[in-house]
């Protein structure tokens, strides 16, 4: 029996990832592997709440599950895989469905933000999101779910449900934990350092892909919003350069306190130059395995076609569990 403790975490196949993304999530995933069972999912379900081209959705799947491996995601010690492969993720959101309350569904930010933008394809699976989210952690019997700030409150319903379906029928999921980082956490827009980066944004200055090459990286960085005050201190007074700070010493591994001293009396044009340079070098070898896993289409085949049974085992296990406990007469 495999004793270790669980960690579940996925990102939608919907576009180019940011360096946010990176930061808030997968590049955490990697320190996780070697001390637990990492189920880690390109989560394809989700993508389709907005409308997608199934085409780029087929493309931006496959590159996903690239860029897992880029970053560092092992195959060998973690479990990677498509969501829509593991049918228990859809069947489990229905019964959960069915413990979920509309208003608390209601109050989901991100919900009402995605709404806002989406209003002429205000759709169900929207509103339910949070629930197929819940079900992708709470089948695994998961511990820790490693995200940025901005899933808390979708980890909040997660415990919610799992502890609802606890009291209704007993003991069947374990509650599981969000792991956010304290650094990171929440990486801002370049333009607009009060808003969250996203690949959504409308100005693409705002934000820096993973797949950026070097120019379009210098550029963003060169144009990011700072201030008038003209000193690299670490403070909420100066939210650019802070949030600067903070991808600059998550990259280079120096801490905001070493940065302030090495800056000290430089202006902002050395500090953002030598920002470039970290974030490009960062980046690097990033982008070449990258490309060679995109090269071999049959690898990434093999590993998603393996991450999906493996997932599927766990996952069947407690689905069969919880159809059992709600009353379904197994088919034998
Ligand atoms: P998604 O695809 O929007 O984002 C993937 C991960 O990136 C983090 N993130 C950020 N972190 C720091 N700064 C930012 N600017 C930033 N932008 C995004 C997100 O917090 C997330 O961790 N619903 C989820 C995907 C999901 C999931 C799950 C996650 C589905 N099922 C189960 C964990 C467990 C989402 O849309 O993430």
């Amino acid at each position: 029996m495999d004793e270790r403790k669980i960690v579940f975490s996925g990102v939608q196949p919907s576009g180019a990832l940011t360096i946010g993304n990176y930061i808030g999530a997968i590049k955490n995933w990697i320190d996780l592997q070697d001390e637990y069972n990492c189920f880690y999912c390109v989560v394809d379900l989700h993508a389709i709440t907005v409308p997608q081209e199934p085409k780029n959705l087929r493309k931006n799947t496959l590159d996903l599950l690239a860029l897992y491996l880029a970053s560092g995601v092992d195959p060998e010690k973690a479990t990677v895989f498509i969501q829509s492969h593991v049918s228990a993720h859809t069947e489990l959101t229905w019964v959960l469905n069915t413990i979920s309350y509309m208003g608390q569904l209601n109050r989901m930010t991100q919900f009402k933000e995605k709404a806002q933008r989406n209003e002429a394809n205000l759709n169900a699976g929207l509103f339910t999101y949070p629930v197929l989210m819940a079900s992708d952690i709470l089948l695994y019997q998961t511990d820790l779910v490693p995200v940025g700030e901005d899933q808390k409150q979708h980890l909040e319903l997660a415990r919610d449900l799992a502890e609802r379906f606890n009291n209704k029928y007993s003991d069947t999921f374990k509650v599981p934990d969000p792991l956010i980082k304290t650094v990171g956490a929440k990486i801002m827009s370049l333009q607009n350092p009060e808003s969250k980066m996203s690949k959504s944004d409308a100005d693409d200055n705002g934000y820096i892909l993973l797949l950026d090459k070097p120019d379009a990286i210098e550029r963003k960085i060169k144009r990011a919003v700072t201030d008038s005050i003209g000193e690299v201190r670490y403070r909420d007074e100066q939210p650019g350069i802070k949030n600067l700070m903070n991808i600059y010493s998550i990259f280079s591994g120096e801490s905001v306190e070493h940065l302030e001293k090495k800056y000290e009396g430089e202006g902002y044009g050395k500090f953002k130059g030598d920002l470039a340079d970290v974030v490009v070098e960062g980046l690097r070898p990033l982008q070449e395995k990258y490309d060679y896993y995109m090269k071999n289409k049959d690898y990434l085949e093999t590993i998603y076609k393996e991450g999906a049974e493996n997932a599927e085992r766990v996952a069947r296990k407690t689905l069969r569990k919880v159809y059992k406990k709600v009353g379904f007469i197994p088919r034998g």
